[in-house]
């Protein structure tokens, strides 16, 4: 049997539920897939020249991918040519989101890595503004029929490289400061004292266990990837993320929304680019006759 690897960071969900998709239709096709979730910790990273398939998977931050999946690129061992395709998931439609993956592919192309696929989902915003659940509903209900279709051709490997964008890698590395930036950032994370519930959810969530509650009293470190799980997953929204506190989109969304149509606060923001995506994802489902290539490697 064939096997997968996917190199998963997730902060608040989205690309995980993206992952997951590759992963049922890589198994349905006999592909014993792992999902591997990147953490601080690089000692125990599975060796990816053992698996047939692989991935990353993330979130766009700042136009880029986030430091972990970088520091997790770092961390692989050389190849001689070994092929991967590259997963992510944003909040924006635009273009310019297709230099997410400069720097990766730089990275992974000095240890001989190739890359021939990424698949771009749009899922709903952690961080800017909150979409609404219907617009949620509809970017997932997207991805649901969209990701099954991608991930065939990722077994298939079939390229598909999104289009350049020019000076793309000079934005990605201004774009990166990000980085730096949140790690001083996640410093003067606050807790409001008369919501916090003391439930500890942010301290649990934390992938890089930046932030320790001890005796109440929180302390956050300069490990911080800004993936916004910490506030997200507040129960109370108590949690105030500093410089992008003004930007937080805080708690679940509900992807099965079947109600009434919901106007959206936002509505005129990227309405072009959100319309392309629905409409060239729609053809690319309507034109899928759901076969998946026999994969002959
Ligand atoms: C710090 C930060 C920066 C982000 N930057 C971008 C961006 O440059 N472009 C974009 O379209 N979405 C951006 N987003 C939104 C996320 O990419 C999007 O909501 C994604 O689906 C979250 O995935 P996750 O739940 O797996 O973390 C950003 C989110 C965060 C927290």
């Amino acid at each position: 049997m064939k096997r997968a690897i996917i190199y998963l960071f997730s902060g608040t969900g989205n690309t995980a539920k993206i992952a997951s998709l590759y992963k049922d239709t890589f198994e349905k096709n006999e592909v014993d897939t792992t999902v591997f979730n990147i953490t601080s910790d690089m000692t125990a990273v599975p060796d990816p020249r053992e698996y047939d398939y692989v991935g990353f998977a993330y979130p766009i931050h700042a136009f880029n991918a986030p430091k972990i999946i970088l520091d997790l690129a770092r961390a692989l061992p050389e190849t001689d040519g070994k092929k991967y395709f590259v997963i992510k998931s944003s909040g924006e439609p635009l273009r310019i989101n297709n230099i997410s993956s400069n720097k990766l592919r730089a990275i992974l192309k000095k240890k001989g890595y190739n890359q021939f696929a990424e698949y771009h989902y749009v899922m709903p915003y952690n961080m800017i503004f909150r979409h609404t659940d219907e617009m949620a509903t509809r970017m997932w209900d997207t991805a649901k029929s969209l990701a099954p279709i991608e991930a065939a051709e990722a077994i298939c490997e079939t390229p598909h490289m999104l289009k350049r964008v020019a000076f793309g890698s000079l934005l990605a590395w201004v774009m990166r400061i990000e980085h730096s930036a949140m790690r001083v950032n996640g410093k003067c994370f606050k807790v409001d004292k008369n919501k916090c519930v003391n439930c500890g959810a942010c301290e649990k969530n934390c992938p890089v266990g930046n932030i320790k509650i001890v005796d109440g009293k929180f302390a956050f470190g300069g490990e911080c990837l800004m993936c916004a799980r910490c506030s997200f997953a507040c129960p109370t929204d108590a949690f105030d993320i500093a410089l992008l506190n003004g930007w937080r989109v805080n708690g679940r969304y509900d992807m099965s929304y079947e109600g009434e149509p919901q106007p959206a606060k936002h509505g005129w923001y990227c309405k072009k680019a959100y319309a392309r995506y629905f409409e060239n994802a729609g053809k690319k489902i309507a034109a899928n006759a759901g076969e998946i290539c026999n994969n002959e490697r």
